[in-house]
């Protein structure tokens, strides 16, 4: 795995020469960013040894290079999911290859259904907590080379970018949510009773990704700020993945500015 991990890192170093400073991972509808990014070098997938190639509609399966905010920045567009049948170790396989490139901080989004009644759809949903409920990507033989055995969970979502966006929020008058990301394994939506189920455990926001990645970069110690979109609410359980594209076009021009103005303290 760790060799996998190298050979992919070595191809993308060799190919673009760019030492990105911070890694950040799409989701669905929410790609836009990318064109925001001061491109240097945008590579598919299939192109990289060892990556997976992602197969949902919505996710154009790309990693970008180029500068945002003033920061050298490498965005997926497009991420991998459980539910489209890789390994949690493949799920996770570009933010190891990520961190080798250099990434000292990483930034995640996500579409996600809302469990709190308070939510909007459109509404940013800064990720404060999760639980994760898709089998843990550091299950098996630990890579010591990139973390600890038992890594600490307790600060998966830095407290000091959190922060940081609270106030960068307040001056561009952006609304924000805070809460916790359940992350299930999709890729069916969830029932009403799984609603509720979810929504009883603690969580205030349902989606079917992120988790294993924030894990996989707390284990290897960079710290993470992560996003959700609110595409729907436990209201509405007839989602369609057309109206979660749709839906995450509202909130998309919010999350830019975010991590733009992010990006620009770091
Ligand atoms: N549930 C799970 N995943 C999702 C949802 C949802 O309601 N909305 C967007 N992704």
């Amino acid at each position: 795995m760790i060799n996998s991990i190298k050979a992919a890192a070595e191809y993308l170093s060799q190919r673009t020469n760019f030492t990105p400073e911070v890694g950040i991972i799409l989701g669905t509808g929410l790609g836009g960013l990318v064109e925001k990014i001061d491109i240097a070098h945008s590579i598919a997938y299939a192109e990289i040894p060892g990556f997976p190639v992602s197969t949902v509609e919505g996710h154009s399966g790309r990693l970008i290079f180029g500068t945002l905010g003033g920061k050298k920045v490498v965005a997926m567009q497009g991420r991998f999911h459980y539910y489209e049948g890789y390994t949690a170790q493949q799920v996770v396989f570009p933010v190891r290859v990520m961190k080798l490139l250099g990434i000292q901080t990483l930034f995640v989004s996500n579409a996600a259904g809302s469990m709190n009644s308070t939510f909007r759809v459109g509404d940013v949903m800064i990720i404060n907590d999760h639980i994760n409920l898709i089998p843990n990507p550091l299950i098996g033989r630990n890579i010591d080379e990139l973390g600890p055995r038992f890594p600490a969970m307790n600060d998966a979502y830095d407290p000091e970018l959190i922060a940081r966006a609270t106030a960068i929020a307040e001056r561009e008058g952006i609304k924000l949510q805070y809460g916790c990301y359940v992350a299930l394994t999709g890729p069916t939506f969830e029932t009403p009773k799984e609603y509720m189920w979810v929504k009883l455990i603690g969580g205030d926001a349902v989606g079917m990704s992120t988790a294993p990645e924030v894990i996989a970069a707390r284990h290897m110690n960079i710290p993470v700020f992560g996003v959700s979109i609110i595409t729907d609410t436990m209201e509405n359980t007839s989602i369609s993945h057309e109206e979660v594209q749709e839906n995450g076009k509202l909130a998309e021009k919010n999350m830019t500015k975010l991590f733009t103005e992010l990006l620009k303290t770091l």
